[in-house]
């Protein structure tokens, strides 16, 4: 009996098959008895007859419990009312291992329950149907780049030199040669790389020890960067702008079903073609003053203030440069302005927040070396970043997107947790 995936179930309309899965649910009704089977691709209803099968057979329905693992095998018929479709008529079904008192039951949970049962969580439809749509969107994002002749450079995890801020480092003994930073970001190998490649990005797990507990931070999260050689602050604002409307086509083109049955409203997501306004920090702050905020010039946006400002628009909007003390050490200087940085932010809409940091990069050796020290950055451990202005420096330009902070926009996710298989937060190691 050919075993197949519930997805191309209906390939095999007629034909005996055998299914490989996990109870999801069970029910009965008269001489009938049903059972509803997940294989990670789909859900089947399947049809235990009493007049057409062995007594055993039949009998197995008593002893399966939600989550028993099972092989079942039967006719594939076309039924308009089945889920999906298609059921099965079972003529056979083979207990794998039956699970006793399964903890998470179809009713209400706390998060906190769920949490802590993260790795059976994963089960129940709602969290798949997120962590496919993470999925897609990481196989868009990969996508846009390698359609753009991006090349994918790897960067390194643990680090020497601090990436963002000594504020949130993790960092571990290494050796003889002293600690060892859990990286923040790729950016300043990608720096390195664009010389070499012209256009490059990298895709990894980030760390930041985020004292923060708000529903957009995690302490392990999921970046990734574009970095640009001979590209200046628009020209870089331009990309971040067309990698976001490529993955959000990309989704509603592929994934619609599954963003309304997570209950997305998916007229915020149509909306989100270019071009995006980009409005200067000064004007945020003049927006936000007007609204009633207390917040002055030379303050960073908390995510609040984001908020605020997004529901200004209808789809992303870009804030650009930021007073240089609220961002990093690399920034180039604004020449219009020195009091700020060739910056920007990207705010999601729908109170999502900044889903990009970006900016373009300082590529003049004295004064790059002049705000590592102004930061009290050790400046031996930058020795090959400084090299890079010194040996065919040019204009270039880079951002991060957040992946987590997308997948949470995108599925319309409240908190970011869910938006990753197993998420990392100041009070969560486990499981
Ligand atoms: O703005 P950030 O700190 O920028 C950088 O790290 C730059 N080096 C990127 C670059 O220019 N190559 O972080 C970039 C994005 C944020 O916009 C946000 O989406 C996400 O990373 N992010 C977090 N996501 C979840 N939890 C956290 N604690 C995050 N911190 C940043
Ligand atoms: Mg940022």
């Amino acid at each position: 009996m050919p075993a197949v995936y519930v997805k191309e179930i209906g390939k095999f309309n007629g034909q005996e098959v055998t299914v490989r899965g996990w109870l999801y649910n069970k029910r009965s009704s008269g001489k009938i008895r049903f059972l509803l089977v997940r294989d990670g691709t789909g859900l089947i209803q399947c049809v235990l007859d009493r007049s057409s099968i062995s007594p055993e057979v039949f009998d197995s329905y008593e002893k399966l419990s939600q989550e028993s693992s099972l092989m079942v095998t039967g006719k594939v018929r076309e039924d308009k009312r089945a889920p999906g479709g298609y059921e099965l008529n079972l003529s056979d079904v083979e207990v794998v291992q039956v699970a006793i008192d399964y903890p998470i039951s179809p009713k209400e949970h706390g998060v906190e329950f769920l949490m802590d049962r993260r790795h059976l969580w994963l089960r129940s439809s709602r969290q798949q149907t997120i962590l496919k749509l993470r999925n897609e969107i990481i196989k868009a994002i990969r996508d846009y780049f390698y359609e753009n002749d991006f090349i994918l450079i790897d960067t390194p995890i643990l680090t020497g030199s601090i990436g963002e801020t000594a504020a949130t480092l993790f960092s571990t003994e290494y050796f003889n040669l002293g600690k060892a930073y859990l990286a923040q970001t790729g950016q300043l190998y990608v720096e390195a790389a664009c010389v070499a490649f012209g256009k490059v990005y990298c895709f990894g797990p980030t760390f930041r020890a985020e004292k923060s507990k708000t529903r957009r931070h995690l302490t392990e999260f999921w970046m990734v960067e574009g970095e640009m050689a001979y590209y200046d602050h628009n020209d870089n604002m331009d990309v971040q702008e067309e990698l976001v409307v490529y993955v959000v086509e990309r989704i509603l083109e592929k994934k619609r079903a599954e963003l309304e049955s997570l209950g997305r409203d998916l007229s915020p997501l149509e909306n989100v073609k270019k071009p995006f306004a980009r409005i200067l920090y000064d004007e945020a702050i003049k927006i936000l003053q007007k609204k009633g905020s207390k917040i002055q010039w030379g303050d960073d946006l908390g995510g609040e203030d984001e908020t605020v400002l997004a529901n200004e628009f209808d789809r992303p909007v870009f804030i650009s440069c930021y007073p240089k003390e609220v961002k990093a050490f690399y920034m180039k200087p604004n020449p219009d302005d020195p009091r700020t940085s060739l910056c920007n932010d990207l705010l999601a809409p729908e109170g999502y927040g900044e889903i990009i940091g970006a900016s373009q990069r300082n590529d003049d050796y004295d004064s790059l070396l002049a705000r590592i020290k102004e930061e009290k950055l050790p400046v031996d451990a930058y020795e090959w970043y400084l090299d890079l202005r010194k040996y065919g420096s040019v204009p270039h330009s880079g951002f991060g997107l957040g992946l987590e902070r997308t997948v949470a926009w995108i599925c319309g996710v409240k908190h970011i947790r869910e938006s990753i298989p197993f998420p990392r937060t100041i009070y969560r190691l486990y499981p």
